[in-house]
């Protein structure tokens, strides 16, 4: 089936993502969320893709979840179809995800980003929730990420006021990876997609699996936790390659196995 609201592509062993309502500066309505979950889906199953790459427009990453297809929904529907959690289909994409971040990213668009693993911000990226202003809050797991990223004292005035962040404060609070020029943003974002792609996808898929889990539990758990996935590392023929490389001084050629 087409995509009629995002373009998905593929260079080398990298799938990329862009979101794709220009008009609507990439606001995010069900149609292009039932898109992006499918394209997932669709890297997710493909052993050639070793990475994803999540990107907008210059102007919008994504403004935020589509004003105009929500304004007349009431709770009953919201409820009755769980609205917001189909979003949830990027924070378990097992893969590495990088998300290249020009504009706005709002609301739902900031949601997005930070669902992802590493966030690329181009110098013109605005970063917020500015949903009180809608009479609303974050509800793609905005105020969760945000305090979990930079502290509760900015996720509150961020959430709070609905202030945005330009890239220079998203850097300084810990929010994205780095900052780059706008027009190097996408080749950046390639470059860490590319080299992420060509390591041990197994593991690759491990280490965001132990990271993501420092946010979901103890220390001494996720420090367990890590040191099993760290153990079982030994198990894959990677690992021989990777060490046995190293020690013959050439580069490694992973099997992802
Ligand atoms: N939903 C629907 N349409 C949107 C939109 C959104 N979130 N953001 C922008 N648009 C539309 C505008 O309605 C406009 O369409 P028309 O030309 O048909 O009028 C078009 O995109 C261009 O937008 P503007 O004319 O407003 O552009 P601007 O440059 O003057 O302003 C902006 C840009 C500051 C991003 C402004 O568009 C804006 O404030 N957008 C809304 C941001 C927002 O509130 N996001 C949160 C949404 S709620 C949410 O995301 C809930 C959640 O947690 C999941």
């Amino acid at each position: 089936m087409a995509y009629e609201n995002i373009l998905v592509e593929t260079n080398g062993r990298v799938g990329i993502i862009t979101l794709n309502r220009p008009k609507a500066l990439n606001a995010l309505n069900a149609a292009l969320i039932g898109e992006l979950a499918r394209a997932l889906d669709m890297f997710e199953a493909d052993a050639g893709i070793g990475c994803i790459v999540l990107a907008g427009s210059e102007r919008a990453f994504a403004a935020g979840a589509d004003i105009k297809e929500m304004q007349h929904l009431g709770f009953p529907a919201t409820y009755k179809d769980d609205f917001i959690t189909s979003w949830e289909r990027l924070s378990r994409c097992r893969k590495p995800v990088v998300a290249a971040v020009a504009g706005y990213a709002l609301g739902g668009g900031c949601e997005l980003a930070m669902m992802c693993d590493v966030i690329l911000a181009a110098e013109n990226a605005r970063f917020g929730q500015p949903e009180i202003q809608l009479g609303i809050m974050p509800g793609a797991g905005g105020s969760q990420r945000l305090a979990r990223a930079v502290g509760k004292a900015k996720a509150m005035e961020m959430c709070l006021t609905g202030r945005n962040l330009s890239a220079e404060e998203a850097d300084r609070y810990g929010l994205v990876s780095r900052v780059v020029p706008l027009a190097g943003l996408m080749s950046e974002a390639m470059k860490v997609a590319d080299t992420i792609a060509g390591l041990s996808l197994p593991a690759v898929m491990m280490t965001k699996e132990s990271v993501n889990r420092a946010f979901e539990t103890t220390l001494a758990e996720g420090i367990r936790f890590e040191r099993r996935l760290f153990q079982a590392l030994f198990a894959t023929a990677d690992q021989k390659e990777g060490m046995a490389a190293f020690v013959e001084k050439r580069s490694p050629s992973f099997r992802n196995s």
